[in-house]
């Protein structure tokens, strides 16, 4: 008998240029392992450091494949030295997007990924994806900008200046006087807390900044939010989209930094639902699907908040694709809100798929 319904083809692009690079490794290998491999036939795209997009070739992975991730990642169990298994690996052929696969899930973070430019790329090879388009990814990367507009909408934020790379850098006692102490900086395009410092005095000042400097040549500065830091996730489109359930992040390191999320075992702990008054819940939900609206995103965004000891909400930034690792806040918020990791998986191919034209 023939196949009752014809395998939809998806490639899942991971890596990337960002320095998030690993992080984007371990969230394929969990949303891979989560597709259905009954319904979807799925391929694995890799993309370089430096940009070369890399596959094992046209052959087919089959289910045991995917439990080993034969031949394409390298020590995927150890966050820092995950690889692609280059050797195993061949050029991958970019015009072949459209004919090969009927959707492209991006799991990418980070600049080249999460930014609208590999959105835009696939766009003008007439291959739907799923996520947020180029204009969605580009302001939920930049937060100078998604704060911006947030703030004209009236969505509370955190004080912050930006500062470029091409002027110079202001003084730190004009800086603490506007912003007050301890300080954030951070690169205005990037994400897992790459290039973030917490800044106290005034000799952490100018090699905060241009730490920040290699990851952007926008850095903004931000005042310190003396709170509790919660996220909330967002799946759908439009008047559909809803948000999930609010869950805490309790980091044991001074703030939530690359080495509390991923390195540090114990850098942090989650707490799903967070313990917050049902007002300050829904206040957060609402916000959340408003944010994601203001900024024009599809599918899927995590939006991250603190919430001051009064109870007032500040929105810190969203993630249009957010992380998918083992620790990963996202689905975990789906799966306390009653939809299972596999079932996100495929509700967000789907979304995906139905922006075929
Ligand atoms: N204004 C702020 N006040 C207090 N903590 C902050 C502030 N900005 C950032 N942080 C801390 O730094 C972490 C990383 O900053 P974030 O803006 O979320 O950057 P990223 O996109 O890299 O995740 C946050 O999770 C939080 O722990
Ligand atoms: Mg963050």
């Amino acid at each position: 008998m023939e196949d009752m319904e014809k395998k939809v083809r998806v490639a899942f692009l991971c890596g990337g240029r960002s320095a998030e690079h690993e992080v984007s490794l371990q969230s394929a290998k969990n949303i891979v392992s989560a597709t259905d491999g009954a319904r979807y036939e799925k391929t694995l795209i890799g993309i370089t450091k430096d940009g070369r997009w890399l596959w094992r070739g046209g052959e087919r992975h089959n289910e045991a494949d995917f439990r080993g991730f034969n031949g394409f990642l390298l020590n995927e169990d150890d966050p820092k030295t995950i690889c692609l298994d280059e050797k195993n690996l061949v050029p991958f052929d970019c015009g072949q997007l459209k004919q090969r696969f009927d959707v492209v899930f991006p799991v990418l973070h980070g600049p080249f990924g999460e930014d609208g430019t590999v959105q835009g790329f696939l766009a003008m090879n007439g291959v739907p994806f799923v996520g947020s388009g180029v204009l969605g990814s580009a302001l939920g990367m930049d937060k100078e900008t998604a704060k911006k507009l947030l703030r004209a909408e009236g969505v509370p934020i955190a004080d912050f200046v930006t500062v470029r790379k091409d002027t110079r850098i202001p003084a730190f006692s004009a800086i603490a006087a506007k912003l007050g102490l301890p300080l954030f900086v951070k690169p205005a395009n990037m994400g897992s807390s790459v290039g973030v410092h917490k800044v106290h005095r005034e000799d952490e000042w100018f090699e905060a900044v241009n730490d920040a400097f290699l990851y952007d040549a926008k850095v903004i500065v931000e005042e310190c939010i003396d709170g509790r830091e919660v996220e909330c996730a967002v799946l759908g489109n439009g008047a559909e989209a809803k948000a999930s359930c609010v869950g805490e992040i309790i980091a044991s390191h001074e703030f939530y930094s690359y080495d509390a999320k991923y390195i540090d075992e114990d850098g942090a702990r989650i707490e799903i639902p967070a313990k917050l008054p049902d007002v300050v819940t829904e206040k957060i939900r609402e916000t959340a699907v408003n944010v994601f609206l203001i900024l024009s995103c599809a599918d899927l965004s995590r939006v991250d908040f603190f919430v001051k000891n009064d109870g007032g909400i500040i929105v810190n930034e969203i993630n249009t694709m957010p992380g998918f690792t083992k620790i990963s806040m996202y689905p975990k918020l789906w799966e306390h809100s009653g939809i299972s990791y596999e079932t996100l998986v495929d509700r967000l191919i789907r979304y995906g798929l139905g922006r075929r034209s």
